[in-house]
């Protein structure tokens, strides 16, 4: 089956095309990132109106790159949830209307089950399968008992982690997105400060807001007192603490839940400290496979979600 995927619902005009859930026939992103760069943040209004310009573009070039017409595509899948409204809006009108226009199905996609889905590309799902969403607007953990089927165990209370990472980044001075930036800074750095950050192991919630704003009292106090600080030990601190989190409820969960798969989704998986440190635990239980998506496909793309299209499609879900 082949599945065409549409997603704008954020700041990526994006469509690929893919054939049974697996291979990746073209897959092409137009980023907005160096426009909303300017303002620190993604403008809603800003991000439609880029859409509206791209997204023919980028359907014409995804085909003509997989040297096909809209004859060879069994199913469109477009993301219709949660995002941007404006964004989502485009992506949804144009996947529509190739859909109608080419008697062909559409299937609605949910953001999130994408970003799972595109671990998929590289490696079957062993279920239980334990899924940590981490990405600019969500964090969950989410338990798959079989293809499809998405069970939110706990999720962020207030910020999501990806939303905490372009905060912090912002004050130490770094431009959004500003994840990558830490995270680098952080491999140049040591974790020596102590930062709060929100543990309590009862449940499987994550709450960031806390350490986001300890990070800032830090640096106001410090500039108050005229005192220096470091700003990779401080990015190295704020991913330790953070990373460390993310992985202890995901291994709690694991082996509550007797999952046989650890699966990382969303922009944050691109993260190299979470990364090392889920390798490492990961490695001290035994049977659990542990996958994250290749690192083109953690942030924002269409061919997770064809992915995810094709298996609701062949789930009837
Ligand atoms: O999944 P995504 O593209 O967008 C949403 O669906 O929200 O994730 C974008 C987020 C941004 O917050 C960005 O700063 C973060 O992923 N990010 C990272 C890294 N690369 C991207 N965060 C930490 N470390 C990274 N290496
Ligand atoms: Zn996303």
């Amino acid at each position: 089956m082949i599945v065409l995927g549409v997603e704008t619902s954020c700041d990526e005009t994006a469509v690929a095309i893919v054939r049974d859930g697996k291979e990746v026939i073209s897959s092409i992103v137009y980023s907005q990132i160096d426009i909303h760069k300017e303002f620190g943040g993604v403008v809603p209004e800003v991000a439609s109106r880029k859409h509206i310009q791209k997204i023919t573009v980028v359907f014409e070039e995804a085909l003509k790159k997989a040297n096909m017409t809209a004859k060879d595509i069994d199913l469109v899948a477009v993301t219709t949830h949660p995002g941007l409204i404006g964004s989502l809006l485009v992506g949804i009108n144009a996947a529509y209307a190739f859909a109608l226009a080419n008697n062909i199905k559409c299937v609605a996609v949910n953001h999130l089950t994408g970003h799972i889905y595109a671990n998929y590309i590289e490696s079957d799902f062993d279920f239980p399968v334990m899924a940590l969403v981490v990405s600019g607007g969500h964090t969950e953990l989410v338990l798959m008992k079989e293809h499809y089927s998405f069970e939110i165990l706990g999720q962020t209370l207030d910020d999501a982690i990806g939303e905490a990472y372009d905060k912090v980044g912002r004050v130490m001075g770094f431009k959004y997105p500003a994840g990558k930036p830490v995270d680098d800074a952080a491999h140049l750095g040591k974790p020596v400060y102590k930062l709060p950050v929100y543990e309590n192991m009862d449940d499987y919630n994550f709450s960031f807001s806390g350490i986001k704003s300890g990070v800032l009292n830090f640096i106001n106090k410090c500039n108050m007192k005229n005192e220096k600080y470091d700003v990779n030990d401080l990015a190295a601190s704020f991913q330790d603490s953070v990373t460390s989190v993310l992985v202890n409820k995901t291994i709690k969960a694991c082996k509550d839940y007797h999952a046989k798969h650890i699966i990382v989704a969303g922009g944050v998986a691109a993260n190299r400290g979470l990364r090392e440190k889920m390798t490492d635990a990961v490695s001290k239980i035994d049977g659990v496979k542990l996958t994250f998506p290749s690192f083109k496909y953690c942030t924002d793309n269409a061919v997770m979600i064809a992915v995810s299209g094709y298996f609701k499609e062949i789930t009837n879900k």
